[in-house]
């Protein structure tokens, strides 16, 4: 039996489904709004993982720091058998925790994104084809079952995608990740610190303008998906630093009024010229701010390391 498996817990239509109710709600509230799940086709994808390369966008760097810092103390303190990675994407950072983790038996990694997972899926396997793989197409904001696989378990939640909840989803979120470990098992959680508003601008705003690429990607989305009319180029991409809430958030704005025609969902969606459509808050952190909703879902935060430069910082937990 080949040790790449895959399971689609979404059904077939699940995704249209759900993009088409988000896509219903989201276009006719005030302001509008998008969930960010819907970037990750298999181009957006692709554009993400051109930003983690952009100069100005730190994160990915800043987070490998801390995994390559600190993968043997996570391996000696969890002592996993099983990891599953949560928005795992191409799994690139994920290799210095598989090559610490000695007594790793399985890698559960579990994405929307079926093109990432067969991609990361077949590089892993060629590097190390004992390593058992069992892939999860599923939604981590929704109900899912995790495979059988050995414990300890640590489930990893890298990148800072955390931050792309809001704080309510944020709460219900690590509760559902609570319920699904046992005593033993842990959760390793990157998250993105709050700093300057430049240097956080300049992270979502790149001189070379694939992030703006990334964000226009979600029309696109909904064109291919939904039969829609959007023209990327009637929208300019915005990130602004919101200093109350401490998040970014990433705007399309319409550069004249435009009305897009949505058939599968029976929309005619009115754009005022400089209207603004919400498409992903990324929040930043603070260490208690953490610690407290760490706290408040049956958590305790063991550790906490952060990079060099203070950028980033990744926490153990284990279920109190
Ligand atoms: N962990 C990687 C990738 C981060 S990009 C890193 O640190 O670089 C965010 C990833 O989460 C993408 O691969 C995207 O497809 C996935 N994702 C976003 N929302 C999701 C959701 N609701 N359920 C499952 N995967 C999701
Ligand atoms: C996946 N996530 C943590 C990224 C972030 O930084 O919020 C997504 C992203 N959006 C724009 N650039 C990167």
């Amino acid at each position: 039996m080949s040790p790449f498996r895959v399971t689609r817990t979404l059904p077939e239509d699940t995704t249209g489904a759900a993009l088409r109710a988000d896509v219903l709600s989201g276009l006719t509230s005030s302001p509008k709004t998008l969930p960010p799940k819907w970037f990750y086709d298999a181009r957006g994808s692709e554009l993400f993982d051109r930003i983690t390369t952009l100069p100005e966008y730190y994160p990915t760097r800043a987070e490998r720091e801390i995994l390559l810092d600190r993968a043997p103390e996570i391996a000696a303190a969890t002592g996993a058998r099983t990891l599953v990675e949560l928005g795992s994407g191409s799994s690139d950072k994920t290799r210095h925790l598989l090559d610490a983790l000695v007594d790793l038996r399985a890698y559960v990694p579990v994405d929307v994104s079926g093109s990432a997972l067969e991609q990361a899926g077949a590089a892993l396997l060629a590097e190390r084809p004992e390593l058992s793989v069992h892939a999860l197409i599923a939604d981590f904001t929704g109900a899912f079952a995790l495979p059988d696989a050995p414990g300890p378990r640590l489930i990893a939640f890298l990148g800072g995608t955390i931050g792309n909840l809001l704080p309510e989803e944020r709460a219900a979120f690590l509760g559902a990740v609570r319920s699904l470990m046992a005593p033993g098992d842990a959760l390793l959680l990157g998250t993105d610190l709050v700093k300057d508003e430049e240097t956080l601008v300049a992270a979502y705003d790149d001189a070379a303008g694939v992030t703006a690429a990334f964000n226009k990607n979600v029309l696109t989305v909904i064109n291919r998906e939904l039969g829609g009319d959007f023209d990327p180029d009637d929208f300019a991409h915005a990130a602004v630093w919101d200093a109350e809430r401490e998040w970014i958030e990433m705007r399309l704005r319409a550069r004249t009024g435009v009305t897009v025609k949505i058939p599968a969902v029976g929309l005619a969606v009115d754009f005022a010229a400089g209207e603004e459509l919400r498409t992903e808050v990324s929040a930043k952190f603070r260490e208690d701010g953490v610690r407290a909703e760490l706290a408040a879902a049956g958590l305790e935060r063991t550790h906490w390391w952060t990079d060099r430069a203070g950028r980033f910082a990744l926490s153990l937990s284990s279920v109190r």
